[in-house]
């Protein structure tokens, strides 16, 4: 089974952290400010689920697509404690949070695999606000449900607002009965097609962009024997059974947006409402009004709508993807609802990019020259079997050497035709130059062709992934490691 990580001459060996170990660190005991404790048990197993009225069987948390959502405040100490009931190897990695690093959840780099039948404690302190989310980082687990928000609160939250309301946006895939390995065999051959894909795949000054679009004539869900994605959920649900916010009209609803989906980046959109962009991958940015957004696979963004009169679709269409979005339900009054299908005029108009966003003051990296600086080369290889940073695949770089207290520029030159959220661990890098001023995230899609600068300071030591969170990029091979020494 899947330890895609297992086996890498990057392992050099942790030090097995079991039950009752994982006393607060030094780092830790600075940020346990609120002295609380969170425990939860978490448990992961196989299930059927109901997608509509359909039976289908997969892997999730404690029974439910997405997870159940862990709550904590910053300060906060989580205890969690994994049960593995698959029939495989897994781990828990917590997405975006800079934890220390035994409790970052890689097989192989960080900890060992939780084997089936075991169980394994988790215990660290989260350190800054925000909206996060977990899921396995064994093979493509994350993609058959394996996945919930993890959502920090802020003890001194700044924004008003009336209500929140996560939404978890997911590529379901269907075919499940087959192993992973097959899956991935599937998606490379995927890739295959795309490497025949063309410029013209692009509008919207190209963040269209979207993975996996095959370019010939078959559409996704044609009975090609393929995997497809049947179903774009919003919190485990379709368009004929949708997720319902049922709120009044005036209301400001901070929506938390989580794209967990393995292969597909969304088009968002509130029908007859303007979002106010108030947090990239949980870090504050001057609010901006925007009527659409995009959101690639491991990126979350918060926004402030204020509700209007009546019943309104939210959306998540896929990006590339023939197929029908994402659907939750916005309902203040009675009334007729709008059709599954609809496409609320906000999709096309005015698209967030990052260069509209600027990090509020408390949020930024002070800046300063980077001590080093580190090009990676993304590169799809062999017509998508393979997808390489620098000409090689995980297992076969050097780590990306830093010491602690240095500022590091990550050069993330995209050579390929196909968009890359490219997600580095345990830290939030701030994006260099014009492109996005100095907004904080963890997870970054660079565009075809494209190049994007992000600093990081170093300050949270140990072994920490880099890789893209197409899911299926970083299992076959575009992911390294950032090392400290
Ligand atoms: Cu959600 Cu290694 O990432
Ligand atoms: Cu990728």
């Amino acid at each position: 089974g899947g330890g895609g990580f297992a086996g890498s001459r990057l392992f050099a060996g942790t030090t097995p952290v079991g039950p009752g170990a994982a006393a607060v660190t030094q780092t830790e005991s600075a940020r346990h400010v609120t002295g609380k404790v969170v425990r939860r048990e978490l448990r992961a197993a196989p299930v059927t689920v109901d997608l509509a009225g359909r039976a289908v069987q997969t892997w999730a948390y404690d029974g439910v697509v997405p997870g159940k959502e862990l709550r904590a405040t910053a300060g906060d100490l989580l205890r969690i404690r994994l049960t593995n009931d698959l029939p495989e190897e897994t781990t828990v990695h917590w997405h975006g949070l800079a934890l220390r690093n035994d409790m970052d959840g890689v097989p192989g780099l960080t900890q060992d695999p939780v084997r089936a039948g075991a169980s394994f404690d988790y215990a660290f302190v989260v350190p800054d606000p925000g909206t996060y989310w977990f899921h396995p980082h064994v093979g493509v687990q994350l993609d058959r449900g394996l996945q919930a928000p993890l959502i920090v609160e802020d003890p001194r939250e700044p924004m008003s607002y009336d209500e929140e309301v996560v939404l978890m946006l997911d590529d379901w895939t269907d075919g499940w009965g087959d192993s992973p390995d097959v899956i991935l065999e599937r998606m490379a051959r995927k890739g295959m097609v795309m490497g025949g894909m063309s410029m013209e795949g692009m509008d919207h000054g190209g963040m269209s962009m979207g993975d996996s679009m095959p370019s010939d004539e078959q559409p996704l869900g044609a009975d090609t024997g393929d995997v497809v994605y049947p179903a774009h959920l919003i919190n485990g649900r379709t368009s004929e059974d949708p997720f319902l916010i049922n709120t009044t009209p005036g209301r400001r609803i901070r929506l938390r947006i989580i794209n967990a989906g393995g292969d597909t980046a969304y088009r968002f959109a509130v029908g007859g409402h303007r979002l106010s962009v108030t947090h990239t991958d949980g870090f504050p940015v001057d609010p901006v009004e925007v009527d659409t957004l995009i959101v690639g696979m491991g990126e979350r963004y918060d926004v402030v709508i204020t509700t209007g009169d009546g019943a309104f679709p939210v959306v998540a269409v896929p990006e590339g993807k023939e197929a029908a979005p994402g659907f939750a339900l916005l309902r203040t009054a009675s009334g007729a609802a709008p059709a599954p299908d609809a496409r609320p005029a906000e999709l096309a108009g005015q698209l967030l990019s990052y260069a509209d966003l600027r990090a509020v003051e408390s949020a930024a990296l002070e800046p300063r020259e980077p001590d080093r600086e580190f090009e990676l080369g993304l590169q799809m290889v062999d017509g998508g079997r393979q997808w390489f940073i620098n000409g090689a695949a995980f297992g076969d770089h050097e780590p990306l050497e830093i010491q602690s207290g240095e500022r590091i520029r990550l050069v993330m030159r995209n050579e390929s035709m196909m968009f890359h959220p490219m997600h580095v661990h345990g830290h939030t890098f701030a994006l260099a130059g014009q492109n996005g001023r100095g907004i904080r995230k963890d997870t970054i899609n660079v565009l075809p062709m494209e190049s994007l600068s992000v600093d990081l300071q170093a300050d949270n030591p140990g072994q920490w992934l880099i890789h893209c969170h197409n899911i299926y990029h970083g299992e076959l091979g575009m992911m390294t490691v950032l090392s400290y020494v």
